[in-house]
């Protein structure tokens, strides 16, 4: 008889964290530049939903229902209470994987994801959640998976095995899992201090390690000491997903789309040369040492014929979510060197058109830089690149924007509310993007500051100072405010968070 947790941590709570890859605006945008035919996403699963933020934003900012389980009561009871305040479309459970798939008043779905849960379950559970995919994926669905993957992950395994071996001996007794986990490091730490031959042979454990230590320790339950860590090839990966059937349309990470960011000339002519999809995977990986991957699978892929594909980039609408949305240094100097992509004129034209925080399709972007001599295909390269920043980001139809913003509204002001007693919640929710914009603590609090009435920054300051504990002092918080009011206020307005 297999226990409820089937080897999963349940007695510490997982950190708040946020995905966007699970936004079905965003994922078109990602399938569309694969040149993949996208559905309507009515309804969509997450499975191991953690603390519920992502869910609660995208059900809260979208006409999508969505369904989720996690079966950590604590997770689950945080996550019912954003959707209580929301309002959203959703059905939260708190089963296991296998009791939630057994259901039997589940629709099927458009969308299925799961992100930081494949390889921290058994084998058992992963069967059970490829078998679900299997019967509830529509044709035309997709799957968005984020997991631990090799070869990247493959030095590390052995001290995460010394660490979860230390937590788990027999004379660990009965102190609680945070200090059993600072007993393993303290051990492994001095360990390392030794130099012995593994470290020398891998080095690149050293400094990954040293990041370790100062991470957070429910994040490091949860990321190091279940009893499964099962870090997976993306051939391997697959196989697994074979009885599921669905095939890789493409990754959920933009900056994987843009070849000339990561890898060299003769890297991408070597990878040109593979004809086979999951073959060049494989090889890429190798040659990035990926330590993570998150991707889109389809059910039933349809390639878009070009016109299709040219119709559909036309009508794909983005906006600014950035004060100034600008390429950083580096990412410039790595397209320069590769002589790669639209070329700096093309980004430069379309970041400046976007800074005036207006959504503009695709078909707009093309018609206003096209005396520049910039291509369609050229304008989507650009955008996914600048979206692999996180300074534009895809946005819906007006229609559903003008629905969501209600329950965006309410998730918001239950948001800016708990800033007066935590930094959970990093997140804003924009019915524009149909996701999450990330706004600081102090920033909430000048926005709870506004909600109340307060119209100058000096105000916003001086209300965050009363709640902010040993926060910075009154003239650093009295400089954000300001720079909040001349930046970031106008960006929230245009993705009407405010
Ligand atoms: C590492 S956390 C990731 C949470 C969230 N997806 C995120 O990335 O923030 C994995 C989650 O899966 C849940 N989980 C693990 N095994 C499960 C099972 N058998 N049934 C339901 N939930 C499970 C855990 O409670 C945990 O919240």
């Amino acid at each position: 008889m297999v226990d409820r947790t089937d080897g999963y941590v349940t007695d510490i709570d997982y950190t708040y964290g946020y995905y966007p890859e699970f936004n079905p605006v965003r994922m078109r945008l990602a399938l569309l530049n694969a040149g993949f035919a996208i559905p309507e996403v009515s309804t969509a699963c997450e499975l191991g939903f953690g603390q519920g933020l992502s869910i609660n934003i995208h059900a809260a900012a979208s006409g999508t229902h969505w369904y989720g389980t996690d079966f950590n009561a604590a997770h689950a009871s945080f996550a019912r209470q954003l959707a209580a305040a929301s309002g959203a479309d959703i059905d939260l459970y708190d089963d296991t994987f296998e009791a939630f798939a057994g259901r039997a008043d589940l629709p099927p779905f458009d969308l299925i994801g799961l992100h930081g849960v494949w390889s921290w379950i058994s084998d058992r559970n992963r069967t059970v959640i490829v078998d679900f995919i299997r019967r509830k994926l529509k044709p035309g669905g997709v799957l968005y998976v984020g997991y631990n993957t090799l070869p990247g992950r493959a030095a590390f395994a052995p001290v995460r095995h010394l660490l979860a071996e230390h937590v788990n001996r027999g004379e660990a007794g009965s102190r609680g899992i945070v200090e059993r986990i600072d007993d393993a490091i303290a051990f492994s730490d001095r360990l390392l201090a030794t130099k012995p031959d593994y470290a020398r042979d891998n080095p690149a454990i050293l400094d990954r390690f040293e990041v370790l230590k100062k991470s957070d320790r429910h994040y490091l339950a949860h990321e190091y000491f279940n009893r499964d860590w099962v870090p997976m090839h993306f051939a391997t990966m697959g196989r697994w997903l074979e009885p599921a059937m669905v095939s890789y349309a493409c990754s959920a990470d933009f900056a994987d789309h843009i070849d000339a960011l990561k890898l060299t000339e003769a890297q991408r002519d070597l990878l040109a040369e593979i004809g086979d999809p999951v073959f060049r995977q494989t090889a890429r990986d190798f040659i990035l040492s990926q330590t993570f991957r998150q991707d889109y699978w389809i059910r039933d892929a349809r390639t878009l014929s070009e016109p299709e594909r040219t119709e559909a980039l036309r009508r794909a609408r983005v906006i600014a979510t950035t004060d100034r949305p600008e390429l950083p240094f580096k990412l410039r100097a790595a397209l320069a060197l590769n002589k790669a992509g639209p070329g700096m004129a093309a980004y430069d034209a379309i970041l400046e058109l976007l800074a005036d925080r207006k959504t503009r399709t695709l078909g707009e972007i093309e018609q206003a830089v096209r005396h520049k001599g910039i291509s369609l295909t050229q304008v989507a390269e650009a955008v996914t690149l600048i979206a692999s920043c996180n300074h534009i980001a895809a946005a819906q139809d007006e229609t559903v924007t003008a629905r969501a913003r209600a329950r965006t509204d309410k998730f918001n002001a239950h948001a800016i509310q708990s800033a007066h007693v935590g930094d959970d919640i990093d997140q804003l929710a924009s019915p524009v993007t149909g996701g999450g914009i990330h706004v600081v603590r102090s920033q909430q609090l000048f926005l709870s500051a506004l909600r109340r009435g307060y119209r100058e920054p000096e105000e916003w300051a001086r209300e965050a100072a009363r709640i902010l504990p040993a926060g910075p002092d009154a003239a650093d918080l009295r400089e954000q405010a300001c720079a909040f009011a001349a930046d970031t206020l106008p960006t929230l307005r245009a993705l009407q968070v405010v």
